[in-house]
């Protein structure tokens, strides 16, 4: 029997194919080109959007990023995968991505898959530059998989938050008072301020620019994709990798991690949150397992006739944890996993009121970082930490809509899709969370922050022990200090009311 023979329905499927992705170079993305190559190995080329950055050239920027360890998988197990990589060299927010003619004619003449991944995640941006790079460059791709011969699927990757103007959110699309041509010519004529005062009462609706944006180019995707074999693929909150290519590999914070970070740092102690509420997370490399079952059901689907866009909620189960047992599991590792660059001991109180909120906010986080600050600038230090905490601040604001609200999903696309899936590709390609371990998973969640994004491994373990035991003698003292201020303070007003 062949090798060729042995393959799965959906390795077969991707045989001999060239695939097109943006944001290769971005979290999400870097999954997704590691797996395509390491699960599929018969895909002739992945053609991978690039720009340069910071003085750096895309064919550098490539390189950097396939020395890093989340490579080592594939390097073993397909030793010339970097022969299938071609970077074409283009920018979003750049009239048809500045792509050279020729880059244009083989994009055009050879790709059979899109992956749109690419996108502006930035929660405030501001509207013009989102509107060119969530929209606009989406109806840049959509123009150019209209001229492709060859084309088998085209995903485009949205997320589960485009439409959080609705509770309960369907695997369909929702019609918006505005259109993505309305808004594209603000941007081209008008100034942002003029925009912003334009759009406000629409876009009110959505929590930040990033979920608007991507709510429109939905809506773009809608009208103008005709017969084209379409899918989009909504994920939750995208977090560490469960898995593969590494147990717990993250490398980005826009997630719970942007939380957990600054609390294990001991920078922050209370979060606006409801304590009930889901985080919604999913793990990388699931959500990217989904998004290549995806691509090859959309193909399957507009085969046997089916002419509509296919749209995946790619959610956590309702059986996924709260953010109490967030904390809960974050708080247990870290007590045997401390941080070596720990500030403070690390606690955090999840307050609701928002007035409440605000007051232990300054009392918490701005009162100390002033008091730091002035200590530092008296030994002639710079102080950086009232600078740090407004930047922690703001973030958190931004998403504290979604540690207070919940919405709840249909995922029946998402659960016919597994269900389509051989038995093979359900190993190769997991996507299923039924029965998903949260506990092991927020375990290695934890510990993948601490290595990936904080650079720390076992190495300063036991002198970072030895800080945490006295962090916590600090804190209790301090505590306790705090405690007799308080009586104190209350005894000396009540005797003054008495006399
Ligand atoms: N992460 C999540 O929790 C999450 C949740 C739901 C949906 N999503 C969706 O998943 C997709 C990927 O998100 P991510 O977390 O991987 O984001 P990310 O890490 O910020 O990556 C964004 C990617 O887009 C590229 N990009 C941005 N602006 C560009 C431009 N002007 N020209 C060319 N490329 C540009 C970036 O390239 P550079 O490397 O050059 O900057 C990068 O490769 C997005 O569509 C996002 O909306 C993400």
């Amino acid at each position: 029997m062949g090798i060729e023979a042995r393959r799965t329905p959906i390795q077969t499927f991707y045989a001999g194919l060239a695939i097109f992705i943006t944001g290769g170079t971005g979290f999400v993305g870097k999954i997704l080109t590691e797996k395509l190559l390491r699960s599929c190995p018969d895909i002739s080329t992945i053609y991978l959007l690039i720009r340069s950055k910071k003085d750096k050239s895309p064919e550098s920027r490539l390189d950097e990023m396939f020395e890093k360890p989340l490579f080592d998988r594939v390097k073993n197990e397909v030793p010339n995968f970097r022969k299938k990589i071609v970077p074409i060299i283009g920018n979003l927010d750049t009239e048809n991505f500045g792509l050279s003619e020729n880059d244009k004619n083989i994009l055009i003449n050879q790709v059979s898959i899109i992956f749109h991944v690419a996108a502006n995640v930035r929660f405030i941006e501001n509207i013009k530059t989102s509107t060119i790079i969530n929209i606009n460059a989406t109806a840049t791709i959509l123009k150019l998989a209209k001229l492709m011969p060859n084309l088998k699927s085209f995903i485009h990757v949205s997320t589960a938050y485009a439409n959080c103007h609705v509770k309960h959110i369907e695997e369909r699309f929702y019609s918006y008072p505005i259109n993505h041509e309305d808004l594209i010519t603000f941007t081209r004529n008008l100034h942002e301020n003029i925009i912003e005062e334009k759009i406000s009462r629409i876009s009110s609706q959505w929590p930040n620019t990033y979920t608007f944006t991507k709510a429109i180019a939905e809506g773009l995707l809608r009208d103008e994709s005709g017969s084209l074999p379409v899918g989009i693929f909504r994920p939750a909150i995208v977090s560490s990798s469960a898995e593969e290519p590494l147990v717990g590999w993250i490398d980005n914070m826009y997630g719970p991690q942007s939380v957990t970070v600054s609390w294990a740092l001991g920078f922050t102690r209370f979060l606006s949150c409801n304590p009930d509420v889901k985080p919604n997370i999913v793990p990388v490399d699931f959500t990217v397992n989904a998004l290549i079952a995806s691509a090859w059901n959309v193909y399957n689907q507009f085969r046997r006739g089916k002419a509509n866009t296919l749209i995946y909620n790619f959610v956590s189960p309702v059986d996924g944890p709260t953010w109490n047992d967030y904390r809960n599991a974050i708080v247990d590792t870290n007590k045997t996993y401390p941080l070596y660059n720990a500030k403070y001991f690390p606690f955090m109180i999840y307050i609701q009121h928002k007035i409440l909120y605000r007051i232990c906010v300054w009392l918490g986080h701005f009162l100390p970082a002033l008091i730091i600050d002035a200590i530092s600038i008296c030994i002639n230090r710079s102080p950086r930490m009232w600078k740090l905490c407004k930047k922690i601040d703001k973030f958190s604001n931004v998403t504290q809509p979604f540690r207070t609200n919940e919405w709840s999903f249909s995922t029946d696309n998402v659960q016919k899709m597994w269900s389509h899936l051989s038995s093979e590709d359900q190993k190769i390609f997991q996507f299923s969370m039924v029965g998903f371990d949260w506990k092991k998973y927020l375990f290695n969640h934890y510990m993948g922050i601490r290595l990936y994004l904080l650079n720390e491994d076992d190495s300063t373990l036991e002198i970072s022990r030895i800080k945490y035991k006295r962090f916590y003698w600090r804190h209790q003292i301090l505590k306790i200090v705090f405690a007799f201020a308080v009586f104190w303070i209350v005894w000396l007003v009540f005797t003054i009311i008495c006399t």
